[in-house]
């Protein structure tokens, strides 16, 4: 049913509170109706990040997919990832209801879901079940909110996850479980790189495979903090840095639901986010794998992650408002882009606007 969304599927999902809205459409993929054709493959969009194929370099960012339901009815969507999660070792219920709210005028989102998940045990079954298919599928890893050992959970998550996902992704900048940001100091961020470093490694141990960790970053952090963070990913040898979580910042919203508390995404975050990742790339040279993510809702905007040194890139919000085509659409114009161009690699668009968006501030 192409264009079913457009045609009146916002209005409808609108009209309904936006967590009911959320599970109607995972519901919609999970039952395999064919909510839009997918792009065609294009040889010139694969990309190589720590020794994983990409077929195209947008991905579905991690919240959509909690608990690893619908991984691969997102990537027929055109997607050429998806990250599913955070998912915590034990189960969790999240925050009291309502805690998703939109800022439709803003083209953004507030929510402050606070990790609701069905724990490792749900996810890993869904993981064991699509275990041998291809399609990259990422897991992101987090802590319970009643944790007495928050390193410990992120230890459970690289070890129980490391032998069945593509990528790991360490997630301390959730703004929705209290203390957990604290993680980004110095100090807290060398203990939990290396220990969980140190669990993906053991549980690896022998085998042939190598499961990449991506640590994912808050947008609302300083330029010391950020040097920090950089330090300790090169020192540890993390393979890669996602930029970015959602923003407490609410600078230049105008819808009232801006005052509700939780992180904000979508369209305001993008510039913020954007800036932080060419610092992010300036701080960690060429080699070390960034994705880029906040606010991306178009091939611009995707492109303009990539020009600011971003290999990949992550969308969440952009789907609220533009619908299951999203992805197709994005992957569509990255082709014209490369087509206008005469590009074939996206080797030759990475780090091209890294001085203007370096040179932004962040202040
Ligand atoms: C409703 C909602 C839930 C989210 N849950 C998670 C999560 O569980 N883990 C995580 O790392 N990021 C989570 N995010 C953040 C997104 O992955 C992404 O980093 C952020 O929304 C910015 O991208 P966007 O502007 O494209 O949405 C969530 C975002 C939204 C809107």
């Amino acid at each position: 049913m192409p264009g079913m969304f457009d045609a009146f599927g916002r209005a409808a999902l609108f009209a309904l509170a936006p967590e009911t809205a959320h599970g109607l459409s995972i519901a919609a993929l999970k039952s395999g109706m064919p909510l839009c054709p997918a792009p065609r493959p294009d040889p010139r969009l694969r990309v190589s990040v720590s020794g994983i194929g990409f077929p195209n370099p947008l991905g579905m960012a991690a919240g959509y997919d909690k608990d690893g339901e619908v991984p691969d009815a997102l990537l027929r969507l055109g997607f050429g990832f998806a990250e599913i999660g955070t998912v915590t070792p034990l189960p969790q219920p999240g925050n009291p209801k309502p805690r998703i709210f939109r800022l439709t005028g803003d083209r953004a989102v507030v929510n402050r879901l606070g990790f609701n998940n069905e724990g490792h045990a749900a996810a890993l079954a869904r993981m064991r079940a699509r275990a041998g298919r291809p399609g990259v599928v990422g897991v992101n890893i987090g802590a319970n909110k009643d944790s007495a050992d928050r390193i410990g959970d992120y230890e459970l998550g690289a070890a129980r996850f490391a032998p069945l996902a593509a990528y790991l992704t360490v997630n301390v900048s959730s703004p929705n479980t209290p203390g957990l940001r604290n993680l980004q100091g110095r100090a807290s961020l060398a203990e939990l790189l290396a220990r969980t470093r140190a669990a993906r490694d053991a549980a690896l141990e022998g085998g042939t495979r190598r499961t990449p960790i991506f640590l994912k970053i808050a947008p609302d952090l300083s330029e010391p903090e950020l040097a920090e963070i950089a330090e300790e990913v090169t020192d540890k040898r993390i393979e890669g840095v996602i930029v970015s979580n959602t923003t407490l910042s609410r600078r230049g919203i105008a819808d009232p639901a801006g005052a509700e508390a939780g992180g904000l995404s979508g369209r305001p975050l993008f510039s913020r986010s954007t800036a932080v990742l060419a610092r992010m790339r300036r701080l960690l040279g060429p080699a070390t794998a960034l994705i880029g993510v906040g606010g991306v809702d178009s091939a611009e905007t995707a492109i303009e992650k990539i020009r600011a040194g971003a290999d990949l890139v992550q969308l969440y919000t952009g789907m609220i408002y533009e619908g299951p085509g999203i992805a197709a659409r994005i992957v569509r114009g990255l082709s014209a882009h490369m087509d206008r161009h005469g590009l074939d690699s996206l080797a030759a668009l990475r780090d091209s606007g890294l001085d203007e968006w370096a040179a932004r501030s962040i202040e």
